[in-house]
C-alpha cells in the first residue's frame, strides 16, 4: 500500500514538473525579433559575427547595419511614420536601431525614459530599463582579462567628452571615448536655452555690450560667491573662443537671448532660437566621426586604475556584450556628468529634494563622482543641487528659461504674477514652491511663440493650453479671468514704461498682446548638480591633500567649483566646451611628455 502511494506521489510530482517546464517555455515563447526574423529566413550570421567569442560588439554595428539594409535608415523610416509623435525622428539624432529593438529579449522604447507617449513597439514591452544607480564593486581585477592600450580614455560622451576627445585627437593623441548608455550625447543633448559667452561677434553684430568681466561678475553673483574664482575666470575669458571653435566645426550659434541671472543677452543658440544642445552635440558627433575617433557605447567604466604611486594607468570597462576588459592609458579624462537622475544620491546630499522629478536623461546617475572619488579625487559642493523652475507638470520635459527670457510671465492659480521671472533659478523655484499647489502657469502669446523655435516642440508634445483670448485661456486653466486680464494689462504697461514696479524684472522684451494666448503648467525639478570632482585651472583632478593626480583630468558637470551654490542658465554648455577643450589639450600634452 505504502509503495503504491509513493508511486502515485512520484507521478504527481513528475506531472507537476513537466507542467511547470512547459508553462515556463510557453511564457518565454512570446516571439522576440530574432524569432520573427528567423521565421522569415534571416540567418543568425546576419547579425552575429561568425566564429568570434563576442558575437556582437558593444556598438552593435553588425545588427544595426542589417536593420538598415532591410528596413532603411531612420530618415527613411520616419517618412513612413503615421504617428503624430514620430519615434524615428527625435532630438536624439542618428541613434542605433538596437537602442529600442532587441533581438533576443523584448524590445523597449527609449523615449519613454523621459516622455509619456503612447508608443507600441513590435515584439516589445514599454519603457527601457534604467541604468543601475550604483557602480559594481570590483574587489580584484580578474586575471587574464582582455587588455587594450591607448593614449587617453575619455569617460562620458556629452559635450565635454566630445570636445575633449576631438581636441586631444587634434593634438596628436590616440583616444577612446566610452559611454555607458546606448546613445551618445549625455545631458548636453537636452540642453535648451543657450550657451553663454561674452564678447562674441554675434553679440557685437546685435549691438550687445558685454565682456568677460561682466560674465564673471554675473556668474559669481549667481553662485553666491561660493564659486572657485579661478575657474570662473577661465569660463568667462575662454567663452567667446569656445563659440568661435564650435562655429569653425560647423555649429550655428548666431541667435543671442537672455537666461536667468545674466545682466545682458549672452545665451547663444541656432538661428530662430532652436535648442542649443541637440545641435551642438550633433556637430561634435559628426566631427568625432570624421576623425575616426574610437567611440564605444554600452560601455560602462567601473573602475579607474592607478599604480602604487597613485598615478592613473587606465580604466576597467564593462561592455554590454564584451564583458569586463581593461584599457591601459597614459591619461583619463572624466566627463561623465552629474547625478540628477540618481534619486538616492540626491536624497543623500539634499534630503529636502527627496522624490522630486528631474529634467535629466536617465544616465545622469553620478558614476563620474563615484569613480573619481574612489580614484582619490576630492569632492566639493556636493549638496549644491539646482532645481529648475519650469519642468512641465506630469512629464520630465524642461521648458526652457528662454521662453521667459523672450517675454513669458509666471502666474499662480490666483491669476497673479509673484516673481521676477528672470531672476536666478533658485529664487524663481523657491517662489513657485510657495504658490498654491506648488506649481505655476507659464503664460505667453503668439508673439513670443514666434520668437523662439523651441516652443513648437511643446505644442508637438501636447503640453500647451491654448486660449483665443486671455479670458478663454483663464477659463481653461480654471483661474479667475478678471485677475489674469488685470495681471497681463499691468505687465504690458510695465513693458511700455520699461519699469516693473512690482517685481523689478530687468528685461521685458515683449508685451503679451497678440492672440492666441498660451500656458504651460510648470513645477520645479532637479536639473543640475553643481558639486563634483575638484579640478584646477588645467582641469587636473585634485586629490584629498590638494595635489593634482597625475594623468587624471575632468571637465563638465562631473566637476565642482565653477558654479558655486547656483548655476546660471547657459553656463553649463559653456563650461562643457571650454573645460572639455582644456582637458583634451592638457591630457594630450601630458601624454606627449611621457613619450
Ligand atoms: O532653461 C534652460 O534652457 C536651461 C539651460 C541651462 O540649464 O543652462
Amino acid at each position: 500500500m505504502k509503495g503504491r502511494v509513493l508511486v502515485f506521489l512520484m507521478v504527481l510530482c513528475l506531472l507537476f514538473v513537466s507542467f511547470a517546464v512547459s508553462y515556463g517555455q510557453q511564457a518565454s515563447k512570446d516571439p522576440v525579433l530574432a524569432d520573427v526574423h528567423k521565421a522569415k529566413g534571416l540567418q543568425c550570421a546576419s547579425c552575429h559575427e561568425k566564429g568570434k567569442k563576442v558575437k556582437v560588439d558593444d556598438n552593435e554595428a553588425i545588427p544595426n547595419k542589417q536593420c538598415v539594409v532591410c528596413h532603411g535608415n531612420l530618415s527613411t523610416l520616419s517618412k513612413k511614420s503615421k504617428h503624430e509623435i514620430n519615434p524615428h525622428k527625435s532630438h536624439l539624432g542618428d541613434i542605433n536601431c538596437t537602442t529600442c529593438h532587441h533581438g533576443h529579449k523584448p524590445s523597449t522604447t527609449y523615449c519613454l525614459s523621459c516622455h509619456n507617449f503612447d508608443i507600441k513597439i513590435p515584439a516589445g514591452t514599454v519603457s527601457a530599463p534604467l541604468p543601475s544607480i550604483k557602480l559594481p564593486e570590483i574587489k580584484e581585477i580578474p586575471k587574464g582579462i582582455k587588455t587594450e592600450k591607448t593614449d587617453i580614455v575619455v569617460v562620458g560622451s556629452g559635450a565635454a567628452g566630445l570636445s575633449a576627445a576631438i581636441t586631444a585627437h587634434d593634438k596628436g593623441a590616440k583616444v577612446i571615448l566610452l559611454e555607458k548608455m546606448p546613445i551618445t550625447g549625455g545631458n548636453s543633448q537636452l540642453a535648451a536655452g543657450g550657451m553663454n559667452a561674452a564678447g562674441t561677434k554675434f553679440q557685437k553684430e546685435k549691438g550687445i555690450n558685454d565682456s568677460p568681466d561682466i560674465m564673471y561678475e554675473d556668474t559669481m553673483k549667481g553662485g553666491k560667491g561660493q564659486n572657485d574664482p579661478a575657474l570662473v575666470r577661465i569660463l568667462a575669458d575662454h567663452s567667446a573662443k569656445s563659440v568661435e571653435w564650435l562655429t569653425e566645426l560647423g555649429a550655428d550659434l548666431s541667435d543671442v537671448g537672455r537666461l536667468g541671472g545674466s545682466s545682458v543677452n549672452r545665451s547663444h543658440r541656432p538661428k530662430g532660437g532652436a535648442a542649443v544642445g541637440a545641435h551642438i552635440t550633433q556637430v561634435l558627433k559628426e566631427n568625432a566621426t570624421k576623425r575616426n575617433i574610437d567611440i564605444r557605447i554600452n560601455s560602462r567604466v567601473v573602475k579607474i586604475l592607478e599604480d602604487k604611486k597613485g598615478n592613473i594607468t587606465g580604466v576597467l570597462v564593462e561592455g554590454k556584450h564584451s564583458g569586463l576588459y581593461r584599457i591601459n592609458s597614459k591619461a583619463v579624462i572624466l566627463t561623465a556628468g552629474g547625478f540628477s537622475a540618481n534619486p538616492e544620491m540626491v536624497a543623500y546630499y539634499q534630503p529636502a529634494y527627496k522624490g522630486m522629478t528631474t529634467s535629466n536623461q536617465p544616465g545622469a546617475t553620478g558614476d563620474g563622482m563615484q569613480l573619481g572619488e574612489k580614484a582619490g579625487g576630492q569632492l566639493v559642493d556636493m549638496k549644491e543641487i539646482q532645481i529648475h523652475p519650469t519642468v512641465a507638470v506630469g512629464s520630465r520635459i524642461l521648458i526652457t528659461e528662454a521662453v521667459r527670457g523672450n517675454g513669458a510671465i509666471l502666474v499662480n492659480r490666483e491669476g497673479k504674477r509673484f516673481v521676477n521671472e528672470i531672476t536666478t533659478r533658485d529664487a524663481c523655484s523657491a517662489a513657485i514652491l510657495k504658490q498654491t499647489g506648488k506649481t505655476a502657469f507659464l503664460v505667453f502669446d503668439e508673439g513670443i511663440r514666434k520668437s523662439l523655435k523651441q516652443i513648437e516642440g511643446y505644442f508637438h508634445l501636447n503640453l500647451v493650453v491654448e486660449g483665443n483670448s486671455i479670458k478663454d485661456l483663464a477659463d481653461k486653466l480654471k483661474i479667475p479671468s478678471d485677475v489674469l486680464e488685470d495681471t497681463i494689462s499691468t505687465y504690458n504697461k510695465a513693458v511700455e514704461a520699461k519699469n516693473d514696479a512690482e517685481f523689478k524684472r530687468p528685461d521685458m522684451p515683449r508685451a503679451l498682446k497678440t492672440a492666441k494666448f498660451y500656458a504651460i503648467e510648470v513645477m520645479p525639478g532637479i536639473h543640475y548638480t553643481m558639486g563634483g570632482i575638484k579640478i584646477d585651472t588645467e582641469t587636473k583632478v585634485i586629490n584629498k591633500d590638494g595635489k593634482p593626480i597625475k594623468g587624471f583630468y575632468a571637465a563638465g558637470e562631473v566637476t565642482g567649483g565653477v558654479h558655486g551654490a547656483n548655476r546660471l542658465g547657459g553656463n553649463s554648455i559653456s563650461e562643457t566646451i571650454t573645460f572639455g577643450r582644456i582637458a583634451g589639450q592638457k591630457a594630450a600634452e601630458f601624454v606627449r611628455s611621457k613619450r
